[in-house]
């Protein structure tokens, strides 16, 4: 019924963390399971996060943890998710994971989301009676969009299928339910032989990728879309803006049309997972030469220095976990506002912990 093409292909993931951080304790990676008749598995009720964690010369350190968990508690904000925890617990976690771990480099995917009472089990629509249970996972990740894309750039196509209009699914929530969306844009791209969708957002202007945020060079000035155009708030997107700042090039927010996309000097990619990626065609029209643009190149530079602990960030953006140092609440708000492998991912290795018992955080008494 459906063309195979472009299903099997998916982001490597070498080493996966053998425990999980589940409601104030670390268990093991197997005993993180929830019952099918759960909430979340039905209707969608999830919020999630997505932090990379980066190999430095100081050991693992957490890309912009705090910002991330802000956002978290944001999305569970909008969906009247009301939980016990704090930004400190959901930071303190998330660096404990990660020195269990034993990885050096990760993605970490914190998850809150509504479960099943099994003694007083609740299957409408209404969410409350349902108790909410938080779980946070990591594992290495490769590149998002395939090894060459950071160089060479990806060809992408323009979605058939709008972003979520801001009154429906509110889009600067990161939900389990916004990425059905995310997963229509990306199962058409794919299966029409595209690395990534753009998706337009109600009204016609350009809103974003399926899992990336999208920046536009022209005449030398950088543009993204507004919040207003159904965008995540990225993390990534706001780095970005702060990277332009420094470097003295000028960073507007703006609605852009589908049309210029294809008329742009240089188009880029944001995200955690995707880092930051040139895009080298559209609909099949070359954008540029064709290839990255120099000030896409140049942004990507400050970014991966940063990230790599080799060039001082604009702010307290990474958490050293070994050191324990945990990145402060930032003085500023944000601004405004596979290994592609066609046939073979190789099978994931569970990483060992180095820390074989589980003990429980400094926050497991909550
Ligand atoms: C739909 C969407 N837009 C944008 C982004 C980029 O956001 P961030 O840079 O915070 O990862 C993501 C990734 O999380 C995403 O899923």
């Amino acid at each position: 019924m459906f063309s195979k093409s472009g299903q099997t292909k998916d982001v490597a993931t070498p080493r996966i963390c053998d425990v999980v951080w589940h409601d104030g304790e670390f268990i093991k990676w197997n005993d993180a399971r929830v019952h099918v008749m759960s909430h979340v598995l039905h209707y969608g009720s999830s919020v999630f996060e997505g932090i990379r964690c980066y190999a430095t010369e100081r050991g693992p350190a957490v890309f912009r943890l705090r910002e991330h968990m802000r956002r978290f508690l944001n999305s569970a904000k909008i969906y009247r998710m009301d939980h016990e925890w704090s930004i400190d617990d959901f930071c303190d976690a998330s660096v404990e994971l990660v020195r269990r771990s034993g990885l050096e480099q990760c993605y970490i995917r914190p998850i809150l989301f509504r479960s099943l009472d099994e003694e007083h089990p609740a299957f409408g629509v209404n969410p409350f009676p349902n108790p909410l249970t938080c779980y946070i996972g990591a594992w290495d990740w490769g590149k998002y969009l395939g090894d060459e894309a950071i160089e060479k750039g990806v060809d992408v196509c323009v979605s058939t299928w709008n972003r979520l209009t801001p009154n429906s699914l509110p889009a600067m929530a990161k939900s389990g339910a916004n990425y059905m969306n995310s997963q229509l844009i990306k199962m058409e791209a794919l299966l029409n032989g595209f690395a990534e969708g753009i998706a337009l957002d109600d009204r016609g202007y350009v809103s974003e990728g399926s899992g990336e945020n999208i920046f536009l060079v022209s005449n030398g000035v950088v543009n993204t879309p507004p919040l207003s155009s159904s965008v995540l708030p990225g993390i990534t997107r706001d780095s970005v803006i702060q990277i332009c700042q420094e470097l003295g090039l000028t960073i507007k927010e703006r609605s852009i049309q589908r049309a210029a996309l294809y008329v742009a000097d240089e188009l880029f990619f944001s995200g955690t997972a995707a880092e930051i990626t040139p895009i080298r065609s559209v609909d099949r029209i070359s954008i540029g030469s064709g290839g990255r643009g120099e000030i896409t190149e140049r942004i990507q530079k400050v970014f991966f220095e940063i990230t790599k602990g080799e060039r001082p960030a604009p702010g307290p953006w990474l958490t050293y976990v070994r050191e324990q140092v945990q990145a402060p609440e930032p003085a500023t708000p944000l601004t405004k506002g596979a290994d592609y492998d066609s046939t073979d991912v190789p099978p994931a290795r569970v990483a060992k912990s180095p820390v074989p018992e589980f003990v429980a955080s400094a926050h497991a008494s909550k």
